[in-house]
């Protein structure tokens, strides 16, 4: 008997019985089995302008000291400017932002914060600005790059990083920052609250 045909609990609580072999191509995966976190990436251009980008490859990669990388095409604004400037920061939005997200990816450039509809916050360690109506920022300058084909990895040390007070200050934290995972083209899936290991809540 299928997974599916055991019901939905049922396929919860075990282990599916056959598996179908995925394409090792991420256009062709259904489902994705790896997912990313959506990011707006803030830089700035050689005119001391800014540029805004969403990406969805970025992980932390060392915790001491904290260390994160992220994938970007290699003729994108973004990782042009940040191999020039070697700095860039990391915005956190919360779900509520995601249709404004993707527009931001088709805007023409140059595409400022500002050009994009968002307001700079000015960053404490680097010159690239936060995005205010982001709920979480990592400020940081690059310290090595990865270049697979047409991508690059942008591996940067984390110099700074805060977060809304609000959402800092929440019994639960994740609840209200509503971030967002990137699963296949157009489509999200939303951090909706923590559940505790032990608890029901989860399932
Ligand atoms: C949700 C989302 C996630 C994206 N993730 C990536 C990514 O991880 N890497 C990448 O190179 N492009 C990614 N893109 C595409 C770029 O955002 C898009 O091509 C953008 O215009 C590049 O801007 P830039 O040239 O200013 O960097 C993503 C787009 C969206 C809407």
């Amino acid at each position: 008997m299928t997974a599916r045909a055991r019901g939905k609990g049922a396929s919860r609580d075990r282990p599916a019985s056959e598996k179908v072999e995925l394409p090792l191509s991420i256009a062709d995966w259904r489902p994705a089995p790896i997912v990313g976190q959506v990011v707006l990436l803030t830089t700035c251009n050689e005119d001391g302008t800014t540029n805004i980008a969403p990406k969805c490859w970025a992980a932390l990669v060392a915790s001491q000291p904290l260390h994160l990388a992220f994938n970007c095409n290699r003729e994108h604004w973004t990782a042009r400017n940040v191999l020039r400037s070697r700095e860039f920061v990391v915005n956190v939005p919360g779900v509520e932002l995601a249709e404004r997200v993707w527009a931001t990816s088709r805007l023409p450039h140059p595409r400022s914060v500002e050009s994009a509809g968002f307001t700079e916050l000015p960053a404490t360690r680097v010159r690239p600005p936060r995005v205010l109506e982001c709920r979480a920022h990592l400020e940081c300058s690059l310290v090595h790059h990865l270049e697979f084909g047409d991508e690059v990895w942008l591996l940067g040390r984390v110099l700074a990083a805060s977060a809304d007070a609000e959402v800092a200050n929440a019994v639960d934290p994740f609840d209200v920052m509503r971030s967002f995972m990137y699963l296949e083209s157009g489509t999200y899936g939303i951090i909706g609250g923590a559940n505790r290991v032990g608890s029901k809540r989860g399932r």
